[in-house]
């Protein structure tokens, strides 16, 4: 044999070895953890008290690890802030991090524990995906050491990131991503631009990211639309914030408006309202946990395509305002009313026969509603609520939203807050809006927290509908809408805005203290 055609043979053989293990569907695993959190202390513990504590989490999660390999899992993600929790400041973190080299130096900590410096939640982890042969999501603190010469470099001589690393079946590091939009974390910086981290596997393409992040354009839309992602990974530490902003009901609807896989581990901690862990295929969510009741973790399973665009699941490009822009307005009712969904002023209007069809509109956006309860309920009142502008107290996400929700009492000034309960049901809704966004994304959550797979679709002209009869009692159908080019400083825009607005508030803040003083 020539050495060309010996070269050939290899690269055919790679080939059919390629082709036959990739896999058409695989199965996927997340792991719901309740932290054990540190004692609350001012001053920082030693490092090897804060290795103590890592290793309590990690032994739970190794079980989940564990059992998830028996399952026949290929990947499980661990949550965000999994080994020790969420309250730190710069200096009570410190002695959690590690400096975590970036992947292409090739490392399996686990087979060489010591080539950068002092790694042991590193070697565990990568030991933890390479015995148990899956590959492994995990959060933890990275370490970058910075010189003083650099303007930028924090007081302590390091930068500090929220991270999540991804190991291989053999224990490799094979992703690294630092967390851009923090969600009040003094203790960490955040990295100079976003990153944009994917990972190829024979069960499909994979991209990260970290909680908040998931509200913004980069990295989360850029992974899916730009890098054509199949699956996205997601630990969060998510408190759940009602009637919009459930982790299952959020994330499940970013899945299907992404049209990607997302698998989400959320942690477990009942008294700030975190629960909600799921995996979410486009077309309907596959398997999710939401529970308030215990203090135990939980773990899921559920078989996934691997390339989600080319199985026969996967649903068609969705126009958010077509039918929306080309029907006559339903006639405005008297009596739209203002109402807060947290700081947001909606303008609403009330379901006040058992059907009708509705319109409400806020600035560009008009929101119709067509719909027959199946019984009014004498205690329930619903509402249709507009919302078109910048998002909550920081005003910097722009947000489109149409909703129909569930008022907490039957008094409508309650039209937006929380309530958790409901008996009324539908046997038609169609929710649509004159979005000036792509990126909406479908909500319907009902009584108890509760999500209604296979109960609800979205058709192509972007009609939010009802499917397979009447559906059960329901808190709120809603059309969750970003606009980011619109936010108070886009990504293109970056750091000068932030500048501006950031001298903005100091002036303000001036102009206040003065007029006190
Ligand atoms: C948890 O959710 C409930 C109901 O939505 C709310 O009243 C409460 O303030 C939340 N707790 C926290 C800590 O956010
Ligand atoms: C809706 O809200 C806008 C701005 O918040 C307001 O100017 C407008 O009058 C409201 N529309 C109706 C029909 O009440």
């Amino acid at each position: 044999m020539t050495t060309s055609s010996l070269q050939t043979s290899v690269a055919v053989f790679a080939l059919v070895a390629l082709h036959v293990s990739a896999l058409d569907t695989f199965i996927a695993a997340v792991y719901e953890h309740a932290v054990i959190l540190p004692e609350k202390t001012e001053t920082p513990v030693s490092q090897d008290n804060a290795l103590l504590l890592m290793n309590k989490n990690i032994d739970i999660l190794e079980k989940a690890i564990k059992q998830a390999a028996q399952q026949g899992a290929e990947i499980i993600v661990t949550p965000e802030d999994a080994l020790y929790g969420w309250s730190f400041t710069r200096e009570t973190i410190f002695p959690y991090l590690e400096d975590i080299p970036d992947p292409r130096v090739n490392w399996i900590p686990c087979q060489d524990p010591h080539k950068f410096g002092h790694t042991p939640v590193q070697v565990r982890l990568s030991c933890l995906a390479k015995d148990n042969s899956i590959y492994v999501l995990a959060n933890i603190g990275d370490k970058k050491p910075c010189k003083s010469n650099d303007p930028t470099c924090p007081s302590n001589g390091y930068y500090q990131y929220n991270t999540n690393v991804v190991y291989d079946k053999k224990g490799q590091l094979v992703a690294r991503y630092h967390k851009y939009h923090l969600y009040s974390e003094p203790q960490f910086d955040v990295p100079e631009k976003p990153e944009l981290v994917t990972f190829n596997t024979n069960f499909g393409k994979f991209g990260i990211f970290t909680c908040f992040d998931i509200l913004f354009h980069d990295p989360a839309v850029k992974l899916v639309k730009d890098f054509r992602v199949d699956t996205i990974l997601l630990p969060t530490a998510w408190m759940n914030v009602l009637p919009l902003l459930t982790a299952i009901e959020f994330h499940s609807a970013w899945a299907m408006g992404m049209r990607v896989n997302l698998l989400v581990a959320n942690t477990h901690h009942v008294r700030l309202n975190m629960t909600g862990s799921g995996i979410y295929a486009p077309h309907s969510p596959k398997a999710y946990h939401y529970d308030m009741d215990t203090e135990l973790g939980k773990i899921l399973f559920s078989k996934v395509d691997s390339h989600p665009r080319s199985s026969p699941d996967f649903p068609a490009a969705v126009n958010w305002a077509d039918y929306a822009t080309t029907i006559k307005p339903f006639p405005v009712q008297k009596g739209t009313f203002k109402g807060f969904i947290s700081r947001d002023a909606f303008n609403f209007t009330e379901l006040s026969a058992s059907a009708g069809d509705l319109t409400v509109c806020q600035k560009d956006l008009c929101c119709h509603l067509s719909y027959e309860m199946s019984r009014k309920e004498e205690n329930e009142v619903y509402a249709l609520g507009a919302f078109s502008g910048l998002h909550g107290r920081r005003g910097r996400e722009y947000w489109q939203v149409c909703t129909m929700l569930k008022c907490r009492t039957t008094d409508v000034t309650t039209c937006g807050q929380p309530v958790e309960t409901a008996l009324t049901r539908f046997n038609v809704f169609s929710l649509s809006g004159t979005f000036g966004t792509e990126y909406v994304f479908p909500e319907v959550l009902l009584t108890k927290i509760r999500l209604s797979p296979g109960k609800f679709e979205v058709l192509k002209d972007g009609r939010l509908v009802n499917k397979n009869g009447m559906s059960e009692p329901i808190l709120t159908v809603s059309l969750f809408g970003r606009w980011y080019a619109k936010d108070a400083h886009s990504a293109s825009g970056g750091i000068g805005n932030l500048e501006t607005t950031n001298l903005l508030i100091s002036t303000l803040l001036m102009i206040t203290i003065l007029q006190i003083l």
